[in-house]
């Protein structure tokens, strides 16, 4: 051992000699099972329609999300997380509790196309059907109003649930959506759907691209119900009254930005964690990458792991698809 050497002859880079020593001993590993797809689907398209600031990302129809969702299930992948885009919206979303509206159209056709080879899951917020943008319903004085809010959102879980949803995902950041949800499944006889709860869900600048997804053009922003980035332990009192509320797994979200938040939240508890790498951590790797500037499928599968080594059981990714492809064949 040479005097440059530790002082107990160990030197840590023995471990990283080779490919296959470095695969022995590593700690994290992705998988697709583990990886879920949020998807666009547009009510009233005969061709899918391509998100420009999320390249490779479409708004699809109903027949090609059916093949999107076959193809995910080939692929071994967890889950698919449905977003629905109406053609009308309204004060109060109300496609959002249609039975025919388009997302329960969606649930209905992606579960007879997958059964239950996949879990299905759909998104439970106001913002994609109501023509202001916000998650919720609006007061005269332009507030949003969290009670008139969970009466609509407990309609959405019912509907969804009744169109055959395996989990349903309150993304609102309304007070007590969990409980209300929760109270509606079972009501309804739909004990059995799980509530994937956005436990720890911040006002991002990093949903800008999902914006454009599902046209919609918010007017304001969000700061009265997602949290404030600048807070950390804030997360855990939304943490302690999700898991209170019935919460089966929770979420935090975006990812990148929120590691710190998301080992915080899968340190304290017992249920699985979802991270969500949401649509601008999508759109700024891709812009780079499509400008030579970094290595795209690197540093996908770097921000992917980071998420998981920071403690997150299960990530929402739009590169899901890819990336479980990548992975079954052995990369
Ligand atoms: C709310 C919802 C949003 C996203 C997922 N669910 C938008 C928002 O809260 O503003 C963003 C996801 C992304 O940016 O990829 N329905």
């Amino acid at each position: 051992m040479s005097e440059h050497g530790s002082f107990n002859g160990m030197r840590p880079r023995r471990l990283r000699t080779t490919p296959a020593m470095r695969r022995l001993v590593s700690e994290h590993r992705l998988h697709p099972a583990e990886l879920i797809l949020p998807a666009f689907v547009r009510e009233g398209i005969s061709e899918p329609v391509p998100v420009s600031s999320m390249p490779g990302v479409v708004q699809h129809t109903r027949d090609t999300l059916r093949k999107a969702a076959a193809e995910a299930a080939a692929a071994g992948l967890g889950g698919i997380m449905l977003f629905g885009v109406p053609r009308e919206k309204d004060a109060i979303g109300s496609a959002g509790t249609d039975p025919d509206g388009i997302l329960q159209v969606a649930v209905r056709d992606v579960k007879a196309e997958v059964g239950d080879d996949l879990v299905v899951m759909s998104d439970l917020c106001l913002d994609e059907f109501t023509d202001h943008g916000h998650c919720g319903v609006v007061d005269e004085r332009g507030r949003v109003d969290n009670d008139a809010t969970l009466e609509r959102y407990a309609e959405m879980a019912r509907v969804q649930a009744d169109a055959g949803v395996h989990v349903v995902g309150p993304s609102g950041m309304m007070d007590g959506q969990v409980r209300v949800v929760r109270e509606a499944l079972d009501g309804a006889g739909h004990q059995d759907v799980s509530i994937l709860a956005y436990t720890a869900k911040y006002a991002s600048a990093f949903y800008g691209p999902f914006r454009e997804a599902v046209d919609s053009s918010l007017q304001g922003d969000r700061k009265t119900y997602q949290q404030d980035p600048a807070n950390a332990r804030e997360s855990m009192r939304e943490l302690a009254l999700d898991l209170d509320e019935g919460a089966d797994m929770v979420m935090v979200k975006p990812a990148l930005p929120y590691l710190d938040v998301l080992r915080r939240v899968a340190d304290a508890v017992d249920v699985p964690v979802a991270a969500y790498q949401v649509s601008g951590e999508y759109a700024m790797i891709e812009a780079a990458a499509e400008r030579g500037w970094i290595e795209r499928d690197r540093t996908i599968m770097e921000t992917l792991t980071g998420a998981k080594r920071a403690g997150a059981n299960m990530i929402l990714t739009y590169w899901a698809a890819e990336v479980a492809q990548r992975l079954n064949r052995g990369e």
